[in-house]
């Protein structure tokens, strides 16, 4: 993709993670940083001059100035996010899991800034644009990762687990399985599709990791952004509660499909790390074990 490209490849969704990169940048210049992301900047500096380029297709400058208010909207929780998700990772190589796969990864780096050994295969699933972006900028910054790292081009709507197996998954290997925040993007039904397929391809004692929010709280907090609908696709309204994601009762669900689950509050998670999550209503994080 050549840079004149990006604003229209992120005009929806695929621009969340720009922002997610801003929140990652931010906090990775904070005295008190709960992680460092050297490559979260460039992610960043090269997504705004081409967002801000006077040759960008039009509305490219109203699409930035939306991300950059949805960072601030959304800057507590998701980088507590980040911390929690960095931590589940190291907890499940140093349980001795050799296998990550990230759903949704956008613009994050495991591979390349936690340091995971080189027996370790993380493999990032997300849209053939958002890695269009992600690769040219990696490549120029000549970064290398850690262990073996696959990408995995692939719309999770449709057949993701062949391109999953092509990269080289295994399904005799227990995995640890991480929505990094795509599953809410997609209806009820597609969301679950995505489980049920995980659940296929996970040995016993598999791990598999999510945010679990209410949907309608979070629309009520897209809408104090105009237009961050059109970035958000589906959850600016509260009928996302009851067709988006995983839905509430996602515990029960995975329970009765095979699952053993765990939940814990993520102001709990967010104390644990000094910071306080004044909006978090009761959301949190749930780990689920594959029986
Ligand atoms: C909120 S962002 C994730 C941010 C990312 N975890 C990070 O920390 O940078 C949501 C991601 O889901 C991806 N996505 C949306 N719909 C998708 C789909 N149908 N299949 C695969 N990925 C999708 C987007 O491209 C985007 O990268």
């Amino acid at each position: 993709m050549a840079s004149r490209d990006l604003p229209r490849a992120l005009a929806g969704v695929g621009a969340t993670a720009i922002g997610v990169a801003l929140i990652r940048a931010r906090e990775s210049e904070r005295d008190d940083r709960l992680y460092d992301d050297p490559y979260a900047r460039a992610f960043a500096d090269a997504a705004e001059r081409e967002f801000l380029d006077p040759g960008a297709p039009e509305g490219s400058a109203e699409t930035w100035a939306t991300v950059a208010r949805l960072v601030d909207v959304f800057y507590e929780g998701r980088t507590v996010g980040v911390r929690m998700s960095d931590d589940a990772l190291r907890d499940a190589v140093a349980s001795g899991c050799e296998q990550l796969v990230m759903l949704g990864a956008g613009l994050d780096t495991h591979a390349f800034r936690l340091g995971l050994p080189s027996a370790v295969h993380l493999f990032e699933v997300d849209l053939p644009e958002m890695f269009a972006f992600k690769e040219r900028v990696l490549g120029g910054l000549g970064a290398v990762p850690s262990c073996r790292r696959s990408v995995v081009a692939a719309d999770l709507r449709g057949d993701w687990r062949t391109a999953l197996m092509d990269a080289g998954f295994r399904e005799d290997v227990p995995a640890r399985w991480t929505d990094a925040g795509v599953l809410a993007y997609l209806t009820r039904e597609e969301a679950r599709r995505v489980v049920r397929t995980i659940g296929e391809l996970s040995a016993p004692g598999s791990l598999f990791g999510f945010g679990h929010s209410r949907l309608e709280a979070m629309a009520d907090r897209i809408r104090t952004v105009p237009d961050a609908g059109r970035l958000m696709p589906g959850l600016a309204d509260r009928s996302a509660e009851r067709e988006r994601g995983l839905g509430w009762d996602a515990p029960e669900w995975l329970e009765r499909n095979g699952w053993r689950t765990e939940f814990r509050e993520l102001a709990a998670i967010a104390a644990s790390y000094g910071r306080a999550l004044p909006h978090s209503s009761g959301a949190g994080s749930i780990l689920a074990t594959r029986l």
